[in-house]
């Protein structure tokens, strides 16, 4: 199966320029599955709700939904994108699967970073699996990386790949990635931007090195920094199958989850 990221630097606002900028990208790309970074569209640095909710768009009235469709109609490919989701009165901060046929499946963040928090409502999606040509597939956003539960219900599931799309501004995540893939032996595709959203009431910078982590913690290819960056790779995803340790050692049939109840604990 081959794999792969788009990182780029979307404009804050210029939903058309970025939407053509994906297209002209991936227009010839030889890829069974391209993920995109978070808020690809919309650009990640609201002045507010109300702006957010200006910029926001249902999914299944999207122009650019359909566009993005008949992309992947044209190279027979599926799309994981970040998306700004208008729904009724909600705003979901979401990933969007697309395929052939359009939209498969919408993941809404369930942890919002920050001043997210002052423009979208948080994820009501459960954590879920789709199937993208007999491999399995599960979608998180940004910072749901650091809480190590998100990957592991997707893994438990039976996930090969843990598609990532980000707006990371800190630096932690790109490395801590090696460990979620290693503890749960997947695969993860984490596409960052590059770049600024520098508005009147202040910039965010976001730190780019777009990566793809095999099972092990192998990190088979890191973008730079600053840099716009196309990669595809291909992989067996059977490998995440694998949940071996050692001869003796078996990730999950090792686990104790008597000894986890306080993690499932609501209050
Ligand atoms: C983030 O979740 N966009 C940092």
């Amino acid at each position: 199966m081959k794999i792969g990221f788009y990182q780029f630097r979307p404009l804050f606002g210029k939903t058309k320029s970025n939407l053509s900028k994906i297209i002209k990208a991936l227009h010839n790309v030889d890829a069974d599955l391209i993920v995109l970074p978070e808020l690809a569209l919309t650009g990640y640095n609201f002045s507010g709700r109300e702006e957010a909710v200006a910029l926001g768009e249902d999914p299944e009235q999207s122009m650019a939904v359909a566009a993005l469709t008949q992309l992947c109609r044209q190279q027979d490919l599926h799309i994981v994108i970040g998306f700004a989701e208008k729904k009724q009165d909600k705003l979901f901060n979401s990933a969007l699967l697309i395929g052939a046929n359009g939209l498969v499946h919408t993941y809404r963040k369930i942890h919002l970073f920050n001043e997210e928090k002052n423009c979208f409502d948080p994820g009501d999606t459960p954590l879920a699996l789709q199937e993208v040509k007999g491999t399995k597939i599960g979608m998180m956003i940004c910072f749901d990386w650091v809480f190590p539960e998100v990957c592991r219900s997707l893994a438990l599931q039976g996930a090969h790949i843990i598609c990532h799309p980000s707006n990371l501004v800190l630096n932690y995540c790109q490395q801590t990635m090696l460990s979620r893939c290693l503890e749960n032996s997947v695969f993860a595709v984490t596409t960052n931007r590059f770049g600024s959203d520098r508005r009147p009431h202040g910039e965010v910078r976001f730190t780019g090195k777009s990566q793809i982590v095999a099972p092990k913690g192998k990190l088979l290819h890191r973008a730079l920094s600053q840099r716009q960056a196309l990669f595809i790779t291909e992989i067996d995803p059977v490998q995440a199958e694998d949940k071996s340790m050692t001869a003796l050692n078996d990730l999950f049939a090792d686990r104790r989850p008597e000894f986890y109840s306080v993690l499932t604990a609501c209050e």
